[in-house]
């Protein structure tokens, strides 16, 4: 590589599969191990090269430049632009185009906001630039590719379809799915139509390849995971604090637990599996708290359980309470003698009255 690659971000979307937590923060600034999750995604970025990074925003847009500001903090330069009305994956990079200083045939990377991967990005690069594509797509190979578009390639991994969900065992036709990062030629970018959302899944890809343009997949299967629902998301966390999933942005050592200043921990508590304790946060007495987050501020009572959960901001979750794959929505109060499971989402602000849900017949 002659110089560095600049890079797009697309953090606009609304994040609906991961709501409450995106009620009031947009995704990619939901905290995972400790810093907005984007933070690792650019913490990676800059260590594989990047140093020009477009922030494409739209939902909750105000955000993401008081807290990152011009970048120069990770050793980036970041700009942001936001649509008015949210034009979609493809749309947005197109939106984005005008700040690229790239020339027609340099390579630009684009990367979704809410995947958190060891993609080697510069072999990603590399790849491109070996087989000459006009665009070269991550692909990871997942045991059960049924809730991903599947991306089939030749044996020398050029693309040959985009298959959409498959919904029968003869439509998984290969375990290749799109992971989610790419690298295009600057030119084909500014082939992508204007003001009129456009989803570069369906739209862009498949009509490039319609049109006989060469789409390079590369498989690398090496750590990935889509952040886009609860339980992926404090999955994603919890393997960052234990070093399973790659980052320079996790702050501290990794270990089974996370701790961030300002966080009161019980000394008979017992953390694990990952778990993150935010800022401000309380953990009472004889808590168990396994292989879950707690956003800033929230407040854990005594004796209570928590697994695979998120606790967001400012939440409570009173004394011997069980949480269990599932997610409590910042500002919420989840009572005392509760229990919840199995996907159930409280939201922002809901208030359980104690001993109000049990799965169990006792009380
Ligand atoms: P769900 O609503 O839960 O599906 O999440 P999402 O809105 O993030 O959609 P999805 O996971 O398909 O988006 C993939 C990536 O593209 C994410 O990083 C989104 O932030 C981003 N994205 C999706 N739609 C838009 C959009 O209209 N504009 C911009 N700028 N980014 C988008």
């Amino acid at each position: 590589m002659t110089q560095a690659p600049e890079a797009i971000l697309l953090v606009g979307g609304k994040g609906t599969r991961l709501r409450p937590l995106t009620v009031r923060t947009p995704k990619p600034m939901v905290p995972a191990a400790g810093v907005p999750f984007l933070t690792h995604q650019l913490a990676r970025a800059r260590a594989a090269g990047v140093e020009h990074v477009v922030m494409a925003t739209s939902y909750l847009a105000e955000v993401f430049e008081p807290y990152f500001g011009d970048g120069s903090d990770l050793g980036l330069h970041l700009e942001y632009v936001t649509e008015e009305e949210p034009l979609g994956t493809g749309g947005a990079i197109r939106n984005v185009a005008h700040r690229l200083h790239s020339g027609p045939d340099d390579p630009v990377l684009i990367f979704n906001g809410d995947i958190l991967t060891g993609l080697d990005i510069p072999a990603l690069v590399a790849t491109h630039q070996e087989s000459g594509a006009d665009v070269s797509l991550h692909l990871s190979r997942v045991e059960d590719p049924r809730a991903f578009g599947l991306v089939p390639t030749d044996e020398a991994g050029r693309v040959l379809a985009f298959l959409e969900k498959p919904q029968t065992p003869e439509e998984i036709v290969t375990d290749q799915i799109n992971a989610g990062a790419y690298v295009f030629r600057r030119s084909v970018i500014d082939t992508i139509p204007t003001g009129r959302p456009v989803s570069v899944e369906r739209e862009t890809f498949p009509g490039l390849l319609e049109s006989g343009a060469h789409l390079q997949g590369m498989v690398d299967s090496t750590y990935w995971l889509d952040l886009g629902t609860p339980q992926a998301f404090v999955r994603g966390s919890a393997d960052l604090v234990l070093g399973r999933a790659p980052s320079p942005a996790v702050p501290g050592r990794r270990g089974e637990s996370l701790v961030l200043d300002g966080a009161h921990v019980a000394p008979d508590a017992k953390l694990s599996e990952g778990t993150v304790v935010g800022a401000g946060a309380h953990v009472g007495a004889g808590a168990r708290i396994t292989g879950s987050t707690l956003l800033d501020g929230a407040y854990v009572a005594e004796g209570a359980v928590i697994t695979d959960s998120l606790i967001g901001a400012g939440a409570r979750v009173g004394a011997r309470t069980h949480v269990t794959g599932a997610v409590v929505g910042d500002g919420a109060d989840a009572g005392a003698d509760n229990e919840l499971r199995d996907g159930l989402r409280l939201w922002c602000d809901a208030v359980l009255p104690d001993g109000g849900v049990r799965f169990s017949p006792d009380r």
